[in-house]
């Protein structure tokens, strides 16, 4: 089973999915954790966000695992590392490169098929698994999604202003939305879930029953 969510920049992605999962039995694939890594790797060797054939043959030789809370890049726990402000720019710079994306894609497929999954980040459903059993694009205003990322940035010790993270985000979705390959965009069939004024529950209740209404559409 795949279930794909899909969604720009902190909609609550992350923890819908990883409490979705938890709620169907299944994994949680954190496919914006390997972006995450894959940036902080390239830029550690010294490669910048262009499509260059050596980045793919780089991306496809990392060891890249990932668990249910850690990401390890060549055997080293980044997960702290790639949490920063700086490392989502880096991340979205690097994920907008076609020879990156071609590097991630059979390693999330493969990843995905492992066990009952579901993966989250931006081309989900309609690249990776356009197959996927159920289909979720999740959103909020750009406002709330600010707040919820400053939320965030503070338990982890990081500073920034509302205004400064409202522009970050604006840039990452301008950035992800407006790249060639692989576009964030929402599936012709995924469902749409607008967080903007639901409770972290609210979101996990709504994504749950348009997860089951789709399965039940897919046994008929
Ligand atoms: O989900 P996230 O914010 O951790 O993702 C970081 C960046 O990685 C995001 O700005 C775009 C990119 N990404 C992507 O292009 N495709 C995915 N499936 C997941 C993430």
């Amino acid at each position: 089973m795949i279930i794909a969510i899909d969604g720009p920049a902190g909609a609550g992605k992350s923890t819908v999915s990883r409490l979705l999962a938890e709620r169907l039995g299944c994994i949680r694939i954190d496919t914006g954790a390997l972006y995450r890594a894959v940036a902080l790797a390239a830029t550690r060797a010294g490669f910048a966000a262009r499509d260059v054939p050596e980045l793919e043959a780089f991306v496809t030789a990392l060891d890249l695992r990932v668990t249910q809370d850690a990401v390890f890049l060549n055997g080293e726990d980044v997960s702290s590392e790639i949490r920063t402000p700086e490392a989502s720019r880096s991340a979205s710079a690097f994920a907008a490169v076609p020879c990156v994306r071609a590097g991630l894609m059979e390693l999330q497929r493969r990843l995905g098929r492992s066990a009952p999954s579901v993966l989250d980040g931006r081309d989900i459903g309609t690249v990776v698994f356009p197959d996927a059993d159920a289909k979720i694009f999740l959103t909020a205003s750009a406002e709330e999604r600010a707040k919820r990322r400053l939320a965030e940035l503070r338990a982890l010790g990081l500073g920034g202003g509302l205004s400064e993270v409202l522009a970050e985000i604006e840039a990452r979705d301008m950035q992800d939305t407006n790249r060639t390959v692989a576009p964030l965009r929402q599936a012709p069939d995924a469902v749409l879930v607008d967080a903007t004024s639901l409770t972290l529950e609210g979101a996990v209740d709504a994504c749950y029953a348009a997860v089951q209404r789709q399965l039940d559409q897919g046994r008929e």
